[in-house]
């Protein structure tokens, strides 16, 4: 990205400075096996897809529009997973549509990033909770299956848990977000590298840690090139 256009997105993200940190080595996931036909991936999508929008597993979907599956290209490299649809999301049945949305898209856009071309957007939880509470532990475990047949099926290269929700659910830990920060975190039978950050909406209340969150958005992209290095890639798998 130009250099000019770069500062315009930091400052609309309210970041004017560079910050440098460590890198440590990173190694390459395992590819798993990526053999299925397109066609058996796609009956897949389909039935996750339906799945979502049918779904009766957990009391929230008395009180939804519409389950919210995700969006983006199903081949980006990179997948960000927030906490759950708010109401912006509800109606629209899109992930981060409302003023936590823009927010996260001008982080993402900053490191190169766009829901339209190079990054899948979902949540942990598919359906909105009333009056945007915290998620209950048997919501997520009764939603938690979508997600990990999402990620089995987008195979994405790095993974972005935005927000202690998303990152204490994705590793099965309750260790406060600030110390889940700056290190690389594996998910998943693949291995996938996940990095954790701040929730946008937390951002927006707490501008002040945005210089951290702009840390934590170089790092990712870091340990993306680490992954990716000698390799040609605009965030798709070709
Ligand atoms: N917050 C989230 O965590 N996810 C959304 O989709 C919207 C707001």
């Amino acid at each position: 990205m130009p250099g000019e256009r770069r500062l315009e997105y930091l400052r609309a993200i309210g970041i004017d400075l560079w910050v440098r940190r460590g890198r440590g080595a990173v190694e390459a996931p395992p590819t798993g096996d990526m053999a299925a036909p397109a066609a058996e991936i796609e009956a897949r999508w389909d039935a996750l897809r339906a799945a979502v929008l049918e779904c009766t597993r957990c009391p929230l979907h008395a009180t939804r529009t519409q389950g919210v599956l995700g969006v983006g290209p199903k081949r980006a490299d990179w997948l960000v997973i927030g906490e759950a649809p708010g109401a912006e999301e509800d109606r629209r049945g899109e992930p981060f549509v409302g003023a936590a949305g823009q927010l996260l898209d001008a982080m993402l856009r900053a490191i190169g990033l766009d829901r339209r071309t190079n990054v899948y957007i979902a949540n942990v939880l598919k359906s909105r909770p009333p009056g945007n509470r915290d998620p209950k532990p048997e919501e997520v475990a009764a939603c938690l299956p979508y997600l990990v047949e999402q990620i089995a099926l987008l195979q994405p290269k790095i993974m972005l848990a935005v927000g202690r929700i998303a990152a204490q659910n994705l590793l099965g830990t309750d260790v406060p977000l600030g110390r889940l920060r700056g290190r690389v975190h594996r998910f998943g039978e693949l291995n996938t590298p996940l990095v954790v950050t701040y929730h946008p909406a937390y951002l927006l209340r707490t501008p002040g840690d945005k210089r951290k969150a702009w840390e934590d958005l170089k790092f990712a992209r870091s340990v993306y090139q680490q992954l990716t290095q000698g390799t040609a890639t605009d965030g798709n798998r070709s």
